[in-house]
């Protein structure tokens, strides 16, 4: 027969099962941390009939335990614990609930200066919550809504559903500090992908500036790059390194004689031959580089190249060339022709249009040409998100104008060789 006393027992013990799979179901549950601390205080204080606790996260750092949820407690009072030096591993060491009034000469500081806040907690238990012999909170448990004395029993089973909450709280506080580290990593890597753009830009400057006609040539040759790569709807990468190939294309530049890019005649046959070296000068110094997207070398190396094989430095023709280095082609030309130049003032859109045209299918990519013309129409009658060509232009556009531009944009179109 089985004694009233062993059914108590038995009825216990289901009770704490019952108890700890509910606390599992909380901890694992998909409800902010804030609301499965607060199910899971709660829940251990209910499951030994308290009426007042709290649970508190270990802050290292600060050697403090900070209030996560608290319940039976008047008003909202400041519910912190300041932590001195052997109070952790005291903690640490404890047994697996303290009972206040029995805890042992290490714990007593922590308690006797933590006063108040025990007091105003009525704390009768503390509970650390401790993950692989580390502190990571603690839990205080009031007295019994019956006041009677907590059983062994009891203390049993608050030191089992700490545990199961000593991991949902180190569990957070290890996301907690992936998410921050992760966030330091993206500032990090955001930094460094400035001062890359930046070091990219001074290039840049540094060719424009050997030339006094041409300055902001390099970036402009890769916002219009960029356009005409956005618009055909390449991949995020190839856009990117066609930004960094137009302000990289005449890199090269930086070994000709300053005297023959500014001057203002016809060159000679000596100093034609030394302009032409730039590609592959270019070309040498990029391909030294590791570039995280695309082959900038090869973009620097062409973008004298013509379509019918006809360009410089290896006379590539058609599909051979690269499609990145047929836009930037076109978009350096595009600017050579809109800019005054030493040689020659510059001319209107209208003119490089028909210019454009005209050497369609020889020196220009017909697919690329026609994707140029298609942005200069959207961003003539307004119909472009973010203008990269008309506001670049020195150039006034008025109504008239514009209808004569979108006239021939629109004849282009029709053209055999681009549409
Ligand atoms: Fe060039």
């Amino acid at each position: 027969m089985i004694s009233p006393c062993s059914v108590a027992g038995v009825k216990k013990i289901m009770y704490a099962f019952s108890s700890l799979n509910d606390l599992g179901q909380v901890i694992t549950s998909n409800g902010s941390f804030a609301e499965v601390t607060k199910s899971g205080l709660y829940l251990m204080l209910g499951t030994v009939s308290a009426a007042q606790g709290a649970i508190f996260r270990y802050e290292e750092e600060h050697g403090r335990f900070v209030v996560l949820a608290h319940k039976g407690v008047d008003g909202a009072p400041h519910l912190g614990l300041s932590l001195y030096a052997g109070d952790a591993k005291a903690l640490v060491d404890a047994p697996g609930v303290v009972e206040n009034r029995r805890a042992s000469q290490a714990l007593t500081g922590f308690i006797s200066r933590n006063g108040d806040t025990l007091g105003a907690l009525q704390a009768a238990l503390l509970v650390p919550l401790r993950v692989g012999g580390n502190l990571v909170g603690l839990i205080t448990v009031g007295s019994r809504f019956s006041g009677g004395d907590y059983t062994d029993d009891d203390l049993q089973i608050l030191a089992m559903m700490s545990q199961q909450l000593s991991v949902g709280l180190s569990n957070h506080q290890l996301f907690q500090s992936l998410q921050k580290k992760a966030e330091e990593n993206r500032a990090l890597y955001e930094n460094l992908q400035d001062i890359y753009n930046d070091t990219v830009r001074a290039f840049a400057a540094a060719i424009d500036a050997k030339d006094r006609y041409t300055q902001g040539h390099s970036d402009r040759v890769a916002r219009y790059a960029v356009a005409i790569a956005e618009e055909l709807g390449l991949p995020q990468e190839e856009v990117e390194a066609l930004r960094l190939g137009g302000l990289l294309h005449d890199i090269g530049k930086i070994t000709v004689d300053t005297s023959i890019i500014r001057k203002d005649s016809v060159l000679t046959d000596r100093e034609l031959l030394e302009m032409h070296r730039h590609p592959t000068v270019g070309f040498d110094i990029l391909s030294k580089i590791n570039f995280p997207w695309g082959d900038l070398s090869a973009l620097t190396r062409h973008h004298h190249e013509k379509v019918d094989g006809k360009g410089y430095p290896d006379g590539i023709r058609g599909e051979d060339l690269l499609l990145g280095a047929r836009i930037i082609a076109l978009a350096d030309a595009f600017d050579a022709m809109t800019t005054d130049r030493p040689y020659r003032k510059q001319i209107s859109l209208r003119e490089t249009l028909r210019e454009i045209k005209r050497c369609v299918g020889t020196q220009f990519d017909p697919q690329v040409a026609r994707t140029l013309f298609q942005i200069i129409e959207k961003e003539l009658t307004g119909r472009s998100m973010k203008p990269a060509i008309i506001p670049s232009l020195r150039e006034n556009f008025d109504s008239q104008r514009i209808r004569e531009i979108l006239q021939e944009v629109h004849d282009d179109f029709c053209y055999p060789g681009i549409a």
